[in-house]
């Protein structure tokens, strides 16, 4: 009998020695095939911790190449190279080496959303688990040029009461999501808490309950009392939610907030991956190593 796509997939990654590491908006499929299911945090420290060779990054671009960041003699892979991601295509090394120039004495926190070459201009990276942290971890006097998602610096800014210097960036697929999707949720659904990721617009911010990270997220859902929750982030985390948590009910805050590109990655494009051992995503070393104490540092941000 012919071998199904997700045994091919187990058995050829057995062969590799190779683990698949998948982000939280991954397709159904390509979540339950994951050894491991995250936010970018949690990914970065996986692929840090593991002692496989290979590694299949199920996610966008950004989040492969900060893989390869921390882990230079490892093979790592995505399957569709293709899967970019807007709010980093928003923000060239250019732009970043202009605020610089303004202000020549800030340091520069960029947000894992970002390329190799931003990071390698940063002091800090950060994800959207531990920005409030990586900011809080910096003398107060500093000057800190937060790059480039302008929704996540804002909000880092009213936790930590920084004025930080912001650029234009921001995410196409959450400031999809409105005040009004949340205020009618909220109308349909009196008792239920509302969760909303920090790449929402402040508007969107300003009406929910918790600002969390995805990995925060399914963290606060498994553990809180409310039955009923509003979730204000792309669409692909209500399966992993749902599944863990069968007895509780998920609203998206919309229906428009799906992210095409980490809907590029399929069951098809893994095997491949796994067969042509394709595509390899690589930082030449002189930006790898600039990059990678920024990256270091955001690993290292326990606290999130
Ligand atoms: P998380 O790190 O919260 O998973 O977010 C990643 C991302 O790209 C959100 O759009
Ligand atoms: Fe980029 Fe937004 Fe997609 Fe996240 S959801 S990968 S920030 S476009």
């Amino acid at each position: 009998m012919r071998k199904s796509i997700t045994e091919r997939i187990r058995a050829l990654k057995e062969r590799r020695g190779a683990i698949i590491l998948a982000h939280n908006y991954q397709l159904p499929e390509v979540q339950d095939i994951a050894d491991y299911v995250g936010d970018s945090l949690g990914l970065s420290r996986k692929a840090a911790a593991s002692e496989a060779g290979v590694i299949v990054f199920c996610g966008v671009y950004f989040m492969a190449e900060t893989a390869s960041i921390l882990c230079p003699d490892k093979s790592v892979l995505i399957p569709d190279v293709r899967a970019g991601c807007p709010m980093v295509d928003m923000a060239p090394v250019e732009r970043l080496l202009e605020m610089k120039a303004r202000r020549p004495g800030a340091v520069v926190v960029s947000y894992v959303n970002s390329s190799a070459a931003v990071k390698a201009e940063s002091d800090y990276c950060c994800t959207s688990a531990n920005a409030v942290d990586v900011v809080e971890s910096i003398e107060a006097e500093t000057e800190i040029i937060f790059f480039p998602d302008k929704y996540l610096g804002s909000y880092v800014a009213s936790q930590t009461g920084r004025s930080l210097i912001l650029y234009d960036g921001y995410c196409p697929t959450h400031v999809r999501i409105l005040a009004a999707d949340i205020l009618r949720l909220k109308q349909e659904h009196p008792g239920a808490e509302v969760m909303v990721h920090p790449e929402c617009t402040a508007e969107v911010v300003a009406l929910a309950d918790r600002t969390l990270s995805t990995g925060g997220m399914c963290r606060y859902a498994r553990e809180c009392s409310s039955e009923e929750l509003i979730m204000g982030t792309e669409v692909g985390l209500l399966h992993r939610l749902r599944k863990e948590n069968p007895g509780k009910r998920f609203y998206p805050a919309s229906e428009a907030a799906v992210c095409p590109n980490m809907k590029r990655i399929d069951l098809q494009n893994v095997l491949w991956s796994l067969e042509e051992m394709k595509h390899e995503v690589r930082v030449p070393e002189a930006v790898r190593a600039r990059a990678a104490a920024a990256v270091d540092r955001m690993v290292e941000t326990v606290k999130a």
